[in-house]
């Protein structure tokens, strides 16, 4: 093996393996355990340090053995060493051992009796890769066979369920830590006065120029009465600024520039100017919204015509 497989392949390969290990069954979260553990690098040291050790070594214990030749092994050995090698050819030959494949030289031997124009037959094995992936095959169906249909150890649908759980269970440590982490499933309506601030803030910023300062309207409609276009409630206000009004009507997408949790303060702040009649405040819009109705997801379709017939 030594022989074969130059030290600048060998090297690079078995450190590989051996980082790719250790990556892998140390649970070092969402850092390399290379990095997390100063153990993990002491070690991949001193692997690296043995390996060179056990190379200096068998390069020793070959000059030495070869020292021990009789004078007449010593030119054998040299003339073995010289020819060259490749690696293909064993290869081929390990091939052959294995499968009822024939070198083509053997050709003649297993060529069969008919001839149709020239185009003749033989009676080969077939390749080896082939052969094993079949037999794999085999082996893999009986595993499955008996674990599956006669053990019964799990059904498709425990395992849908288990995944399911699994999945669960990761997003639910994900939301954890991730503290921005709002969507509308989610989103619940803020009161504090902290967050109204935040949200103010917010709507001062973004808002203003198409909603006025009160809410009141302009180029977009009145948001202090209680008639919404596009559904009123806090699920459907997060769900309208973060994905803006319908087509053409100049509302963007909030989400490009806002944080979700962020959407959820300004709508906060929003419905909490419900009610405050501003002065010059536009006509209210859409439909009076109570609160208590299931939470309607309006598709751009039906908003449309709605408000076709309302412009007649
Ligand atoms: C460029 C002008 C513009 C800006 C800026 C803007 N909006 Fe709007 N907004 C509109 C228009 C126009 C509509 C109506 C959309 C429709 O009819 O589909 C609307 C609709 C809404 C609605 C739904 C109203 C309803 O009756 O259903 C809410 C809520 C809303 N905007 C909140 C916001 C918030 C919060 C911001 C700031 C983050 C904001 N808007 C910034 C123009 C704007």
């Amino acid at each position: 093996m030594r022989k074969y497989i130059p030290v600048y392949v060998r090297f690079p390969f078995f450190y590989a393996m051996v980082f790719a290990l250790t990556e892998y069954f140390i649970d070092s979260g969402d850092r390399p355990a290379f990095l997390k553990y100063p153990i993990v690098p002491i070690i991949h040291v001193f692997l690296i340090f043995m390996f060179i050790t056990v190379e200096v070594i068998m390069k020793a214990l070959d000059s030495v053995s070869y020292h021990l030749l009789s004078e007449e092994d010593k030119v054998k050995f040299d003339i073995e060493s010289a020819k060259p090698f490749t690696q293909t050819e064993t290869f081929k030959k390990w091939m052959f051992k294995i499968s009822a494949l024939k070198p083509i030289e053997q050709e003649k031997d297993i060529q069969l009796d008919h001839d149709y124009d020239g185009i003749k037959e033989l009676d080969n094995g077939l390749p080896p890769w082939f052969t094993g992936l079949f037999y794999a095959t085999i082996v893999f169906a009986l595993v499955y066979l008996v674990r599956f249909h006669i053990v019964g150890d799990y059904t498709q649908d425990q395992e849908y369920v288990l995944d399911n759980t699994l999945a669960e269970k990761e997003i639910a440590a994900y939301n954890k830590t991730a503290p921005d982490l709002m969507n509308v499933d989610k989103v619940t309506l803020l009161t504090e006065e902290a967050a109204l601030a935040e949200g103010k803030a917010i709507f001062t910023t973004n808002c203003v120029l198409c909603h006025k300062a009160n809410g009141g309207g302009a180029i977009g409609p009145n948001l202090t009465d209680t008639s919404w276009i596009l559904g009123g409630g806090i699920k459907n206000l997060f769900k309208t600024i973060s994905e803006g009004g319908r087509p053409g009507k100049g509302m963007v997408a909030w989400k490009e520039s806002l944080k979700p949790t962020e959407i959820q303060k300004v709508a906060s702040y929003v419905l909490s100017l419900q009610g405050t009649k501003p002065a010059d405040g536009k006509a209210p819009e859409g439909e009076v919204w109570e609160e208590n109705r299931v939470a309607k997801t309006p598709t751009a379709d039906v908003v449309l015509t709605d408000t076709v017939t309302k412009n007649k």
